[in-house]
């Protein structure tokens, strides 16, 4: 086996020998014993992701068909509607949220969930709200709909705690699992590691498209096998209109014999900050709002319509073959340029104030690209989508509660 002076010599990385000497004797231990389990072959490549151009116009891309759920005559919209209906009642249907992200943009300190929304008539926790919706659905169908939660490395004991002490908002306890993601390390610009003030590597969560490799590897998908459940829909944490039980999308899915589905709405302006649908080389693909060019974000088709107008509300829905399936795959990563503060090899903490350092995810709707087709559903803005992403202006909290309070005729 490399001694760690190896390893890092090896992988340009023999900064970290000064920290391992400023160290104490137990942080040089744990920092020694991290050296030696990062896989450098992975980080490497990594690294060089970043320094790579992305070039979207080397591929096909095309529009992607949807069904606008407004459109839909009363019949139909009723057919797939009780198709839906039919496997909720079942108890074949999971809802699962992500909420491993940390809120950096919001400000807020602590897991996003934890976010107290100032909406009518009483504050709610992003969490809370979460709750209360599913507690509402499952009066309607009669069933205890099971409840996935994903944390991070970052949030998952502070998570836990904050259900525990909010006696989980009163949804049975027994139907909530909680599990974890994974988390990649930081790289500085120079492609060198970050130690953070207790001589730790500095980690990050490795990206929600992660979930399905969590989803396997933390028995996730085993147990709502168990459980016989054939439908699973992932959601985000941080919208405070999130349907997450939505029969008319499932009724569609199933009716298509797609395996995923997914709702969207249309876009409000070509650079509003959300991943667009389209299909890339014939399969589904999703193109994130950091890596789409600005000429395809302002085509618009002969009606006038934005051709790639069809937002990623982060609404997913999948079989649990399909989970299975992308499970087993490795999803790309993408990287991106993040402000990271740390320690320097003198001591002192460096605070960044611009971006200095690399970030890799694996992004969710990635996984759509191993199935030929995806059932779109358009919803509608005021009805679906209130994100809370930003302190102020776009997509914060009072944009939010407008929206929220709106929705349920409450001012
Ligand atoms: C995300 C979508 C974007 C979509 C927008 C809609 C991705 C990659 N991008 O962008 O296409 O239009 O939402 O609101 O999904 N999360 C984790 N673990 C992580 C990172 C994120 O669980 O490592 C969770 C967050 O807690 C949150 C959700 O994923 O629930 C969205 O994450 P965020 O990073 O805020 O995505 P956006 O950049 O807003």
């Amino acid at each position: 086996m490399e001694t760690y002076k190896e390893i890092l010599a090896k992988n340009n990385q023999e900064h970290l020998l000064t920290y391992i000497e400023n160290a104490n004797e137990e942080q040089r231990k744990k920092l020694i014993n991290q050296i030696e389990n990062i896989d450098f072959e992975k980080l490497n490549k990594l690294y060089k992701i970043s320094t790579e151009q992305k070039l979207i116009s080397e591929n096909k891309i095309e529009h992607i068909n949807y069904t606008d759920k407004y459109k839909l005559s009363k019949n139909e919209y009723e057919r797939l509607a009780n198709i839906g209906k039919s496997i909720i009642e079942n108890n074949q249907y999971a809802v699962v949220t992500m909420a491993g992200g940390q809120g950096t943009r919001l400000g807020h300190k602590g897991p996003k969930g934890t976010f107290l929304l100032n909406v009518c008539p009483k504050p709610m926790y992003l969490f809370e709200i979460l709750a209360t919706n599913l507690i509402k659905e499952n009066e309607k169908y009669n069933v205890v709909l099971n409840w996935y939660i994903m944390t991070s490395t970052e949030n998952d004991k502070q998570t836990e705690e904050f259900f525990k002490e909010h006696n989980y908002f009163n949804y049975p306890k027994e139907n909530i699992k909680f599990f974890k993601q994974g988390n990649l390390p930081l790289i500085r610009e120079d492609g060198k590691l970050i130690v953070d003030e207790n001589y730790n590597i500095k980690y990050a969560a490795d990206g929600n498209g992660c979930i399905y490799k969590a989803m396997r590897e933390d028995g996730i998908l085993q147990d709502m096998k168990s459980k016989g459940i054939k439908w699973i829909f992932i959601g985000s944490v941080d919208n405070a209109l999130l349907n997450m039980v939505d029969p008319v999308l499932l009724g569609l899915t199933v009716n298509d014999g797609n395996k995923i589905g997914s709702k969207s709405i249309v876009k409000n302006s070509p650079h509003e900050k959300v991943g667009v649908f389209c299909k890339k080389n014939n399969v589904p693909t999703v193109i994130e709002y950091s890596e789409l060019p600005e000429d395809m974000a302002e085509k618009t088709d002969d009606k006038g319509e934005l051709l790639f107008g069809e937002s990623h509300i982060m609404c997913n829905l999948y079989s649990i073959d399909a989970l299975e399936l992308i499970s087993t795959k490795t999803l790309p990563y993408h990287s991106a340029h993040k402000k990271a503060s740390y320690l320097m090899e003198n001591g002192e903490i460096f605070e960044a104030k611009e971006p200095n350092a690399y970030k890799y995810e694996a992004f969710i709707f990635d996984g759509f690209n191993y199935f030929d087709e995806i059932s779109i559903l358009r919803g509608k803005r005021e009805v679906d989508f209130a994100p809370i992403k930003n302190a102020t202006g776009n997509d914060s909290p009072e944009t939010a509660i407008k929206l929220y309070n709106n929705f349920h005729n409450c001012n």
